[in-house]
């Protein structure tokens, strides 16, 4: 096909190493293709998938059914996360070469996976290869009951109890001690990046990730979305939304936590909706539009989408429109604007929190390995054409 592209940006394909596509045992919400074509529509051309399925990603076994049930319907390219439990030391150290990290739920969200005790989380700490990506969801399990019982007035105060960095904390000591690398989801509060940074000085090798919902969103969104802005960790005061700005520099990826719910599941009471929001689609879209506001520049984009995640999770044949690397690339319109809308949304569930924001910023035409796979608002490929990720 011959395509004009005329006033067009050409970028890498977009990394994003953390979406929960549901696949197996929640495709009522999610499964990998609708999640990769919100993906290939987003111009993200790779994604990491976390282990909170079901049956969660934690044994061999559960991978190897995970790997077959999702290949014939991905439609972008993949890796998986190994999630951590009480007892998997061995196996997740055996496994690891075959996964894109382990993730170690330090405080329960969606699912089942979580591992709060000293001696399991340190003998992962120290089994799991140290070079080998190794992703904590480090929320204080005292706080996020606590805010669980008092709903969202106390989880909309400007700061979250001390109690919350916690987790953090651990993980950094266990990290300097074991010597091993680190990555941190979704960091939202300028306590947790002074945190990081001190370890940092002090040579904890620790990466962090910021999500677009904390870089666009406050606890003001939340009251205007209700159940629809639940999300673990919580969006946070305007405050500590300007400091995630402010340190740019201290954030190594961008990664979206797309964690799809139904407005079934969304409209129940608020202590019984589930946390999350869809982000894989508007991602892309919503950083062209704040390059476009001078918030960053594309390179910095480029930086924390793809250059990182490619050194941070060792993917093999990915690059940031490197020669020699797999030909992901994305046609953007750094001029176009348009009204983000839920009709527009892939994913499954059809809402996202940002439905009626004006941007400008649109993705084009996709490239996955070289095949032209999205075209303005077609799919062009058919399920699984998406393939796993190796590994260096
Ligand atoms: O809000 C969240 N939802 N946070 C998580 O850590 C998990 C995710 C999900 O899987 O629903
Ligand atoms: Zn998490
Ligand atoms: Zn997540």
């Amino acid at each position: 096909p011959v395509l004009d592209a005329t006033g067009l940006l050409v970028l890498p394909g977009m990394i994003d190493s953390h979406v929960h596509f549901r696949d197996p045992g929640g495709t009522h919400k999610e499964d990998f293709l609708s999640g990769t074509q919100a993906a290939l529509a987003g111009g993200v051309t790779t994604v990491l998938d976390m282990p909170n399925t079901n049956p969660p990603t934690d044994s061999r076994e559960h991978l190897e059914e995970k790997l077959a049930q999702i290949a014939p319907k991905a439609v972008v390219d993949y890796g998986l996360y190994f999630g951590a439990t009480d007892t998997n030391i061995e196996e997740a150290a055996d496994l690891a070469d075959r996964v894109a990290a382990m993730k170690l739920y330090m405080g329960s969200s969606t699912g089942s996976l979580l591992v709060t005790e000293f001696p399991p989380i340190y003998q992962h700490f120290s089994t799991f290869p140290h070079q080998k990506a190794l992703v904590v969801h480090a929320e204080d399990e005292q706080s996020l009951k606590y805010f669980g019982a008092q709903g969202s007035k106390i989880h909309n105060q400007a700061r979250p109890p001390l109690s919350a960095q916690i987790a953090l904390s651990r993980a950094l000591a266990i990290a300097e001690k074991t010597g091993r690398v680190l990555h941190i989801a979704h960091t939202t509060t300028e306590r947790e990046l002074e945190l990081i940074y001190e370890a940092r000085q002090k040579g904890v090798r620790v990466t962090c990730e910021v999500t677009p919902l904390h870089l666009f969103l406050t606890e003001e969104a939340q009251q205007r979305l209700g159940n629809y802005g639940k999300v673990n960790p919580p969006l946070r005061s305007s405050r500590d939304r300007e400091a995630l700005w402010r340190h740019f520099d201290i954030i190594d990826t961008i990664g979206t936590d797309h964690a799809p719910h139904t407005r079934e599941e969304k409209d129940q009471p608020y202590e019984k909706a589930p946390s999350g929001m869809t982000g894989v689609q508007t991602m892309l879209p919503l950083l062209l539009n704040a390059a476009s506001e001078g918030r960053l520049t594309v390179e910095a984009i480029v930086q924390r989408c793809v250059v990182n995640p490619i050194r941070i999770f060792a993917l093999a044949n990915k690059g940031a429109l490197e020669i020699g690397k797999d030909a992901d690339i994305v046609l953007v319109n750094p001029q176009e604007e348009y009204e983000i809308t839920n009709e527009s949304i892939l994913s499954k569930c059809g809402w996202t929190p940002f439905a009626g924001t004006r941007i400008k910023g649109k993705v084009k035409q996709v490239f996955v390995r070289g095949e032209l796979s999205y075209d303005d608002g077609k799919i062009l490929v058919q399920p699984g054409s998406g393939r796993q990720v190796r590994y260096r």
